[in-house]
């Protein structure tokens, strides 16, 4: 090999080395971010596709929601209602939530920072209801148990939203900040949660703890770890951006490159295996 060739494994290896474990970290907090947006943005284009586009092409009862638990019924025009009422502002906020997180954008452009924001967790806060509807009073689960993960997901999402917006309106940034980004990953819970089984699936080559009435144990852990993991792992990262270079910061740069790898490879599962099919479906039918 010549002098050439290796330069990219020179600079790259030369990058690591010099780089602090706090810049380390803030790389792969950013990785992860770039990752994310893939998988929002593909999810925010799958959701507009099955229930935006029925909507403002003014037949709504053509939308395919045959994947879905429940999905339309004829003639239960509230429960169809509420159904969409939770599918519309899931698109919406999985295409804006993401710009909350781009520094340059809370700087350069405060205002749209601010409504964008509102926004999100207003819709957020819709999700959370009309979510917590369909299971408990349209009667959309697949088993009780099953469904006390994504309920309690439900529960904390005002929680979250109400820390975050009361945070904002006293000026505490830091508070605000905190709880704004635990909204994001509540809200995103059942994204998550569909990474992690799409990871979960192509890790085992298929169904592995997991059972129909979404109680298995494999079940019954994701339905948590989809919001409490990312919870964690933000937490941790704030706590290390405090410790200064320190080996604490090495570790919570671990678990955050893990979390990249288990975000990425959920993105592609679900991408590859979900949201791709589907939109195949729908265009072949169109
Ligand atoms: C705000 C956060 C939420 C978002 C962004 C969201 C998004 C979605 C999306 C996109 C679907 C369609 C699934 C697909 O096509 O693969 C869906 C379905 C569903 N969601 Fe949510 N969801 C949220 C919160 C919740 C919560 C907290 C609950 C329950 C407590 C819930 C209960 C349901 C149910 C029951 C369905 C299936 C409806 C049916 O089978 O007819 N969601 N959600």
């Amino acid at each position: 090999m010549n002098g050439n060739t290796t330069a990219p494994l020179h600079n790259t290896l030369a990058f690591f080395r010099l780089s602090s474990p706090q810049q380390s970290l803030n790389t792969l907090v950013k990785s992860w971010f770039v990752v994310a947006l893939v998988g929002q943005w593909f999810f925010a284009v799958y959701v507009f596709l099955i229930s935006v586009l029925p909507v403002i092409s003014g037949k709504p009862m053509s939308a395919d929601f045959s994947h879905m638990i429940t999905g339309l019924i004829v003639g239960d025009h509230k429960g169809n209602f509420i159904l969409f009422a939770h599918l519309i502002p899931a698109a919406i906020l999985s295409f804006c939530g993401v710009l909350q997180l781009v520094p340059h954008i809370k700087l350069r452009y405060p205002a749209f920072h601010r409504w964008n924001g509102r926004l999100f967790l207003l819709l957020g806060l819709i999700g959370a209801l009309t979510g917590l509807y369909l299971t408990w009073i349209r009667g959309s689960r697949f088993s009780d148990i099953g469904a006390v993960g994504v309920t309690i997901n439900g529960l904390l999402i005002p929680i979250a939203v109400y820390l975050a917006w009361r945070y904002a309106r006293k000026g505490r940034v830091d508070a605000h900040k905190r709880w704004a980004v635990h909204s994001f990953m509540l809200v995103n819970g059942v994204w998550t949660l569909r990474l992690y089984m799409m990871g979960w699936f192509i890790i085992n080559q298929g169904p592995n703890g997991n059972n129909n009435t979404f109680d298995g144990p494999a079940d019954m852990f994701f339905s948590f770890a989809c919001y409490l993991l990312p919870m964690l792992i933000v937490e941790l990262v704030f706590w290390a951006r405090k410790q200064g270079n320190t080996l604490r910061v090495v570790g919570v740069s671990i678990m955050m490159g893990l979390g990249t790898a288990v975000t990425a490879i959920g993105v592609i599962g679900a991408a590859a295996f979900m949201w791709l099919p589907r939109i195949q479906v729908l265009l072949v039918n169109a």
